[in-house]
């Protein structure tokens, strides 16, 4: 190709502090280095955790930054030493990079390959630089992926190829969203035939596990959410029950308890909020249920409940991309979604092109979407 091997400059949407609108600027994209790949964006989904990190609820997050990590696009040029993909290839970027070799990826009990940056957060690439330059300036990126942006690179271990008949605009949840709540409720808590289950929040995180906890079999799928216009979708996709808790002058815990036979089995926190954790928790049943939690909390609260609740034989999860092994999940999850297996079309509530990507970001704080999916 003839950008092979050259800067590339196009358009890209930089969170140069917290607190401000991203502001789209024209960038420099480096070629990719060894064991690099360079991606040509087609869509990419907004997640709640992009706007934590704009709010300023992740505090050891660099600025400026390329925020997005939920994308699908297309190979433009690969570094030396990248055997599995080749320009041209439909990718979808991973968050939750999966090297095959260290000892976590070895393991099969995590996914938590240790090549991430969730955990280290420096923003750079595996050689400790950026590839993103705007104003002369040094750009970070962003859970190893950075997708608001025309262009971006990734590490071998941060892309899989996925099936080209894809339609990228749906299946870029697969790169986050979808698989975080699918995952959490069939490989995490691993939900059973006949089970109970409660949702706390019901927003594209929280219809995603209430669509793994249907696959799986429950009998009983309770949805919780202070927004009662999610519940007409949560009813579609599967849930059985939904529950406002301000409609009720007792804990929802109390209230799920007398829904159920004293507590659920499974219970899924989908909101980030630390009340809500511990409301979950309280809500699995004494003896053996289990509370999984998804939702990122700012970095600065700190989980508080008595131990009893533990002591008690409750057990409490939580886990990254719902647990899966990203490189050898997300092309079978596209697979599945190609044969209609899983549906992402009810997870799309709204589309924006890329440059109005501000106006994706109001739609979060509107309550109205569920996931929005930008397009390039
Ligand atoms: N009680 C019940 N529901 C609540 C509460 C509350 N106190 N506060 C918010 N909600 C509901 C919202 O009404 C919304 O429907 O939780 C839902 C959250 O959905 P989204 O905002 O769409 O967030 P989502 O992208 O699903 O992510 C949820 O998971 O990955 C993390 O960072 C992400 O913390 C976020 C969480
Ligand atoms: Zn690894």
């Amino acid at each position: 190709m003839e950008t092979t091997g050259k800067v590339i400059k196009c358009k890209a949407a930089i969170a140069w502090g917290p607190h401000m609108p991203l502001s789209i600027e024209e960038i420099e994209v480096a070629p990719p280095k060894a064991h690099e790949v360079r991606v040509k964006i087609l869509a990419s989904g907004i997640c709640h955790s992009d706007n934590h990190v704009l709010k300023g609820k992740l505090s050891n997050i660099k600025f400026p930054i390329i925020l997005g990590h939920e994308a699908a696009g297309i190979v433009e040029s690969v570094g030396e030493g990248v055997t599995d993909l080749k320009p041209g290839d439909k990718v979808i970027s991973l968050c939750v990079p999966q090297c095959r070799e260290c000892v976590c990826c070895q393991n099969p009990k995590t996914n938590l390959c240790l090549r991430n940056d969730i955990m280290k957060l420096t923003g750079l690439m595996a050689d400790g630089t950026s590839r993103f330059v705007c104003k002369g300036q040094q750009i970070y990126n962003c859970a190893s992926t950075s997708t608001f942006t025309e262009y971006t690179v990734l590490d071998e271990t941060s892309a899989v190829k996925i099936d080209d008949n894809a339609p990228a605009d749906k299946v870029c949840l697969i790169g986050c969203g979808f698989s975080t709540g699918y995952g959490s409720a069939v490989n995490v808590a691993k939900v059973e035939p006949g089970s109970s289950c409660a949702i706390f929040g019901l927003g594209g995180i929280g219809l995603s596990v209430v669509m793994g906890c249907k696959v799986a079999g429950a009998a009983r799928i309770i949805g919780v959410d202070i927004n009662p216009d999610k519940f007409e979708k949560a009813k579609e996709l599967g849930v059985t029950d939904c529950i406002n808790p301000r409609d009720y002058d007792k804990p929802v815990h109390e209230v799920l308890a007398g829904m159920t036979n004293h507590g659920v089995d499974y219970s899924f926190e989908c909101i980030g909020n630390i009340d809500m954790m511990v409301s979950a928790l309280q809500s699995c049943h004494y003896g053996y249920g289990t509370c999984v939690i998804i939702g990122v909390p700012s970095s600065s609260e700190k989980l508080s409940f008595n131990p009893l609740l533990l002591l008690t034989g409750r057990t409490l999860k939580g886990a990254f991309f719902g647990n899966l092994k990203s490189k050898d999940s997300v092309p079978q999850l596209v697979s599945d979604y190609l044969a209609k297996k899983i549906n992402l079309d009810s997870l799309v509530s709204h589309y924006v092109s890329f440059d109005k990507i501000n106006d994706g970001f109001e739609l979060i704080l509107s309550g109205k979407c569920i996931r929005t999916v930008l397009t390039f």
